[in-house]
């Protein structure tokens, strides 16, 4: 079973929280018939309208909302303390004498949930966690397609117990946080292809494969191994449209081989990005920083201060291992070359 109805190319451009989703990169991914997904989970409910608004202006295709599923944090005062003192090394190389406090640690995801069933884009997908049975039908209910991110064959059984469409398997070479919600991030190690090959063999739905994609011939490789789609990010950071500042889409362009590593310093979940400064000066304690929200909101005042002095040492670099391999171009460019060379045979 395939996305034909919904998307006739079978590419789905990942949704990446933090600004490299733009109404125009989501527009030529969906015009050019694949399916275009902002990472809403960071943005807040005025911005996921007007994102959403712009996007319809520049397209009727169908695109996707995706959220992290997550609650709303109460630390202990102690816990935060800690936190901002592991990161003293950080920001007082910044010339701080402290760390900003950030207004909060994350969005409301339930807002953010309700928000989605008004907004009703055709597809969303969810990462982090699972919703409930309840929350899926609620969504099926306004005619929304749901896909849960799985990392592991339980996390697959686990989402189609509860009611999914589809699932994006998400291997350990995928840029970005990985989407674990069973068992410990640092245990969940399959790669793309033979997660791919688990999760096929477990559920009865879709399974779009994510990590490592780069090329059409990459793409062809997955769907001949049972992927009805692929899901791509790290290919997209690069084009013109994409959000990210200049001096981090020229370090991903510099790459070579794999420059890549799994970190939990910056945010307080495992996430795979370009070795800098930041992962460097927190590597003997990333191990002990707060869980995610937390860390993330932390280290958000020193992260927006490295790309104000366009300083890419102190910014999370989320990028896959086949960084290497990115290609920048417009975004419809990269469609087409794309589809091109999924055609070629
Ligand atoms: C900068 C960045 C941000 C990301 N943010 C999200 C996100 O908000 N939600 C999500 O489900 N996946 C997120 N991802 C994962 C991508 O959607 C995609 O699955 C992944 O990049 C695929 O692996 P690749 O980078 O090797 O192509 C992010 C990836 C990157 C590189």
């Amino acid at each position: 079973m395939g996305f034909e109805a919904i998307f006739p190319v079978p590419i789905i451009q990942g949704p990446m929280a933090g600004g490299a989703n733009t109404p125009a990169m989501v527009a030529a991914v969906s015009n050019a018939g694949g399916l275009g997904s902002f990472g809403a989970s960071m943005l807040s409910l005025d911005t996921i309208r007007a994102q959403v608004a712009e996007t319809r202006r520049l397209t009727s295709r169908p695109f996707m909302l995706n959220f992290f599923v997550q609650g709303v944090p109460t630390p202990l005062p102690q816990e935060v303390d800690r936190g901002v003192d592991l990161l003293r090394p950080v920001w007082s190389s910044l010339g701080w004498s402290g760390l900003p406090m950030p207004a909060k640690w994350c969005e409301d995801f339930a807002a953010q949930f309700e928000l989605l069933l008004e907004l009703k884009p055709a597809v969303a997908s969810f990462t982090f966690d699972i919703l409930s049975a309840a929350q899926v039908k609620r969504l099926h209910d306004a005619g929304i397609f749901v896909i849960g991110t799985v990392t592991t064959v339980d996390e697959a059984l686990a989402w189609q117990a509860a009611g999914a469409d589809a699932l994006v398997a998400s291997g350990v070479e995928s840029g970005g946080h990985r989407g674990t919600f069973i068992g410990a991030q640092s245990a969940a190690t399959l790669e793309a292809i033979p997660l791919l090959a688990a999760v096929v063999d477990a559920v009865r739905m879709p399974v779009i494969s994510a990590g490592n994609v780069m090329t059409g011939a990459d793409i062809r490789e997955r769907l001949a191994l049972g992927a009805a789609a692929v899901q791509m990010g790290t290919a997209f950071l690069v084009t013109d449209e994409s959000g990210v500042p200049a001096v981090y889409k020229e370090r991903l362009l510099a790459a070579q081989g794999n420059p890549t590593r799994l970190t939990r310093a910056i945010s307080g979940r495992l996430a795979r990005g370009i070795e800098n400064r930041f992962m460097q000066q927190m590597a003997a304690v990333e191990a002990e920083v707060p869980a995610y929200p937390v860390q993330n909101a932390l280290t958000g005042s020193i992260r927006a201060e490295a790309a104000k002095r366009g300083d890419p040492e102190l910014l999370s670099l989320w990028a896959g291992t086949g960084v290497a391999r990115a290609r920048a171009m417009p975004t419809a460019k990269l469609m087409e070359v794309l589809i091109a060379e999924i055609n070629q045979t």
